[in-house]
């Protein structure tokens, strides 16, 4: 039985003071939640967030890292940095970190075996864009986006990794999937995931929606078999987050 997992993408929104307070606002509400609940803040935001929680079972999470230790790579934060922190968690190859910085395939799949190798989890994001569903390459994308992904990463590494299927079209538009073109991608994703490892393997991995994700939605998404909970973006920065971490 797989633990549903709801993560809080905070993007470039909550420095350190608005951060603790925004955390110190709804940790008690949702702590003790049945699922596993994450809140991806900016870096500066990492420690002080990781202190407001302390004493709940809310984990933090990083929003990119960088696939080297080291090195001259201005600006970057590696996962090896990450890792020392104690942050446990980190998302990879978000479709506006694709879009914005040119992140590829390629470098996600550095990114999630790096992050694996530092003993982080990796949230691996992936999803079409409006055109390609229009198209009707939507499954054919989502097999190659995570057959990529998942190059030279193992059976017991794959079981670490979180795949976030995230249509493009459905985040921060306020056009959600419905529960049934979610099902269906998140299923393509683990029919995808069985061919590349087996049956138990795929059962084993968590795969989230994310998208406009609402309190409103987040039910109905959340009881569809393939969905194991959701990334969050625009939600997770209000208390309606506490009514989603608990759906
Ligand atoms: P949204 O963002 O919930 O605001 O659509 C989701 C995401 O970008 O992860």
């Amino acid at each position: 039985m797989r633990k549903k997992i709801i993560a809080g993408n905070w993007k470039m929104n909550n420095g350190p003071k608005e951060a603790v307070a925004f955390a110190n606002s709804i940790k008690d509400s949702i702590n003790g939640a049945d699922a596993d609940v994450v809140f991806c803040v900016p870096f500066v935001s990492l420690i002080p967030v990781m202190e407001a929680l302390q004493g709940t079972d809310i984990a933090v999470g990083a929003q990119n890292m960088h696939f080297e230790d080291s090195g001259a790579y201005t600006g970057e934060i590696s996962g090896k940095m990450l890792a020392e922190m104690g942050v446990p968690y980190v998302i990879i190859g978000h479709s506006e970190r694709r879009q914005y910085f040119n992140e590829t395939n390629e470098t996600v799949n550095l990114k999630a075996k790096k992050a694996l190798a530092c003993g982080l989890k990796p949230i691996v994001c992936i999803g079409e864009t409006l055109s390609e569903r229009e198209q009707g390459i939507t499954v054919d994308l989502l097999r190659l986006q995570t057959r990529i992904a998942m190059l030279d990463i193992s059976k017991e590494d794959a079981q670490k990794v979180v795949v976030a299927y995230e249509p493009i079209w459905a985040i921060g538009t306020g056009k959600v999937a419905t529960n049934e073109q979610a099902e269906e991608a998140c299923k393509a994703v683990r029919q995808v995931l069985s061919e590349i490892y087996d049956q138990a393997t795929a059962d084993a991995i968590r795969i989230q929606y994310g998208g406009s994700v609402s309190k409103d939605s987040a039910k109905g998404l959340f009881a569809m078999p393939n969905i194991d909970g959701g990334l969050v973006g625009g939600a997770s920065l209000k208390s309606d987050f506490e009514v989603i971490a608990r759906a």
